[in-house]
């Protein structure tokens, strides 16, 4: 039966002598539901590892509790958890066999032999190393020692499984394949999971939930499509996908409509989660796939140069100036569409309802 996984108020601060305390994580508040993955995502030192290892119990938070399964798991030593740890650097048993390597949890939790066998080759079956039982570490691929790692904490049958960083050490390619044989794992397994990384593409193919972090603290959570579609903040827009922010100002502000003019042209976005008024300097975020770029004007539209072409065949990237202000936009199936040159003038079309107005 699957377990959901509380964190209530957890801060976790370390003590240096000479750098001073370090907030590594600050009032976190977080539920995974049983069976749910959730992605806890930011930039480096912002607190995922810290985290992750508090719901495993290898640090104490410095205030707060931490419930898995409905119980209170604070002063419970991490073997006492029924949790699985896959670490970034597999640390698999160098002079052990895949088999051993498997099966020593089980081992230690004193299955007999019987079963052991059985439980680890239907594991290694389910992870796609059917037939590697006797190789060494050193005789595998980062993959496979990454298939390795899962198995070896998927035997034993954890509650709750946490991955750190899992894929970092693979090529593109393999992370993109691994990534969805873990989802599709997870999901059969119905394994509440908690998984971190930097990495915004494998966030947001990979989770039910996706958590921002920034400095310690929970920027936004949400699904994926929340998260890319509804950022509320410009550093969550910057972190997921990339975003253009159009300095802008306030000119009318209706009950759940606010109207801001970037150069001569005013934009009308709905439902700011902010307090606004007339004159109030702010930013218009828009996503590069959300400009389209012609070279006629169709009605107001503010008018740029192309000062930088970049052709990646599925798409084509264009830099813009534009009245001071440097933009993105993007076209997908340039083959088909036709492409704009560096130096072209162009016009930039862009509908108040794909912006999120936010802060400067
Ligand atoms: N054992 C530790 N002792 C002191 N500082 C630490 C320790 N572990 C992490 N930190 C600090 O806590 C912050 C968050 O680190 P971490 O949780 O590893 O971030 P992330 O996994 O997001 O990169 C960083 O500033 C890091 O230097
Ligand atoms: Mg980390």
């Amino acid at each position: 039966m699957a377990k959901g996984i509380e964190l209530k108020g957890v801060s976790k601060v370390f003590r240096h002598p000479e750098r001073g305390d370090v907030h590594a994580v600050k009032q976190l508040d977080l539920t995974v539901q049983p069976g749910e993955l959730v992605t806890l995502l930011g930039p480096s030192g912002c607190g995922k590892t810290t985290a992750l290892r508090m719901i495993a119990g290898f640090e104490n938070p410095t205030t707060g509790r931490i419930l898995i399964g409905g119980q209170d798991v604070t002063d419970t030593m991490p073997n006492r958890r029924n949790i699985g740890f896959v670490f970034q650097n597999y640390a698999l048993f160098p002079h052990m066999s895949v088999f051993d390597n498997v099966s020593y949890g089980l081992s230690v939790k004193g299955i007999p032999k019987v079963e052991r066998r059985e439980r680890v080759a239907h594991v290694l079956d389910l992870v796609g190393l059917q037939g590697m039982e006797r190789r060494f570490p050193n005789q595998l691929s980062g993959g496979e020692q990454q298939r390795v790692a899962l198995a070896r904490v998927i035997v034993t049958e954890p509650s709750v499984l946490l991955l750190d960083e899992p894929l970092s050490n693979l090529d593109a390619k393999r992370r993109v394949q691994m990534r969805s044989e873990i989802r599709r794992l997870q999901r059969s397994l119905n394994m509440t999971s908690v998984y971190v990384t930097h990495d915004q593409e494998e966030a947001l193919s990979i989770s039910d939930r996706v958590v921002v972090m920034n400095l310690g603290e929970m920027e936004q959570e949400g699904t994926p499509q929340e998260i890319y579609a509804h950022p509320e903040s410009q550093f969550v827009a910057g972190f997921i996908g990339k975003v253009n922010a159009l300095p802008a100002e306030v000119v009318r502000v209706d009950r759940d409509e606010v109207t801001a003019s970037f150069g001569a042209t005013s934009f009308t976005v709905c439902g700011p989660s902010m307090s606004i008024a007339v004159g109030q300097r702010v930013s218009l975020l828009i996503r590069p796939e959300s400009v389209d770029l012609s070279s006629e004007p169709d009605g107001p539209a503010p008018k740029g140069r192309i000062v930088q072409v970049t052709y990646l065949g599925e798409k084509a990237e264009y830099d813009i100036e534009c009245d001071g202000t440097q933009l993105k936009a993007v076209s997908f199936d340039p083959a088909r569409h036709g492409m704009f040159a560096q130096g072209q003038e162009v016009y930039l079309r862009m509908q108040g309802g794909s912006m999120i107005l936010t802060d400067q």
